[in-house]
């Protein structure tokens, strides 16, 4: 009999009953990746050599699973975190993968563990899939190991910033990602540089730092997890474009459902924070972890700008359509959606 599973308190963090879950692995060795398996959750073994603890080589997706109103599970353009796994181990120097194998690992993961997808109506509660390639190669030298682990592990979460879904932000002094460096490679190693900051941002009472761009300084990035986007006072929803942030899916989707379905001006610009902090009239973060969450205020050179005059209008509406989609309550028109199994 299955057991019933305990869904209540759901945070963004591993699921209190992960041990009863189950995982993919499959090992890269002697040049090519073995067929891989479904296994116990369990953990890993490694050389206090291998490559991903002492240079950090390794790469991530970030991918969710719904159990939707028409009883099935789910899943939003897992393609596109396909292609963007395999650009990433591209550009971290891991061996290549079909995005076929990607898929079906991901998918297979996803079915293994069907009774652990919470039921949401409201889109809060859903089972993350967080594929995983690591370099587990012994070695001293710092280059690329020829030997690597790919996992795919799953939880249910809660939302990433916990509360009302709305968050101040400090922007901080420090940088996530140079030009033409790693920024938007979904790498392991984008991520520690992000979490002293943040500290210091709660620190100072903010829920999360904001990130400028490295060679000016001045134009908006994105948060340590999340994508940017500002409503300015002209209605024009803008967002950093691309280069050293990290090519959000949801995004790339918000850009697009703003567009084609409201009717809205959109544009990939170089965000200057002066102008924003002007003439910002709303302001939310956009992730797979963040879905849409909402900015209130903004630190800036030591002064709080409410950027916030919109009463959070558009996130909402924007939120509403894209969790509509998710969930199966509204029709998927751009086919957005991959049914994974019925439940
Ligand atoms: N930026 C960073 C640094 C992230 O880690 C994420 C999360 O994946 C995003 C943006 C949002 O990307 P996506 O919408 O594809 O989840
Ligand atoms: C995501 O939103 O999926 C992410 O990967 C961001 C964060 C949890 C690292």
């Amino acid at each position: 009999m299955t057991k019933s599973r305990d869904f209540s308190d759901l945070t963004f963090s591993l699921y209190k009953d992960a041990g009863d879950m189950k995982m993919y692995e499959s090992d890269y060795r002697n040049g090519q990746w073995d067929d891989g398996r479904i296994v116990p959750f369990h953990n890993i073994e490694l050389s206090p050599a291998a490559n991903i603890l002492n240079y950090g080589q390794g790469i991530f997706e970030g991918m969710k699973a719904y159990r939707t109103v028409k009883d099935k599970i789910v899943m939003f353009r897992p393609e596109e975190n396909g292609k963007r796994f395999l650009r990433s181990l591209d550009q971290i120097a891991l061996p290549p993968m079909t995005l076929e194998k990607f898929k079906a690992a991901v998918y297979d993961t996803v079915k293994a563990n069907h009774e652990f997808v919470p039921p949401s109506t409201d889109g809060r509660h859903s089972m993350y899939l967080r594929p995983l390639c690591i370099a587990t190669e012994a070695m001293l030298g710092v280059k690329a190991a020829k030997e690597c682990l790919f996992l795919v592990y799953a939880s249910p979460v809660g939302p990433y910033y916990p509360g009302i879904g709305v968050v101040r932000l400090l922007v901080t002094p420090t940088h996530r990602a140079a030009a033409r460096g790693s920024g938007d490679a979904k790498a392991v190693s984008n991520y520690p540089v992000t979490m002293r900051p943040r500290e210091e941002a709660v620190k100072a009472g903010f829920d999360g730092a904001l990130f400028l761009d490295t060679k000016h300084d001045r134009y908006i990035e994105e948060a340590g997890a999340a994508n940017f986007f500002a409503l300015m006072d002209d209605d024009t929803l803008v967002t950093p474009r691309l280069g050293s942030i990290l090519p959000g899916i949801t995004r790339a989707s918000l850009l697009h459902l703003a567009a084609d379905k409201f009717g809205m001006k959109v544009k990939e610009v170089d965000l200057d924070i002066d102008d924003f902090c002007k003439h910002a009239k709303e302001c939310f973060l956009t992730g797979t972890g963040a879905t849409i969450t909402s900015v209130s205020e903004v630190s800036w050179k030591g002064t709080i700008y409410n950027v916030n005059k919109n009463d959070f209008q558009l996130a909402h509406k924007l939120y509403n359509s894209l969790i509509g989609i998710q969930l199966q309550q509204e029709e998927d028109p751009y086919g957005w959606i991959t049914e994974i199994m019925s439940v």
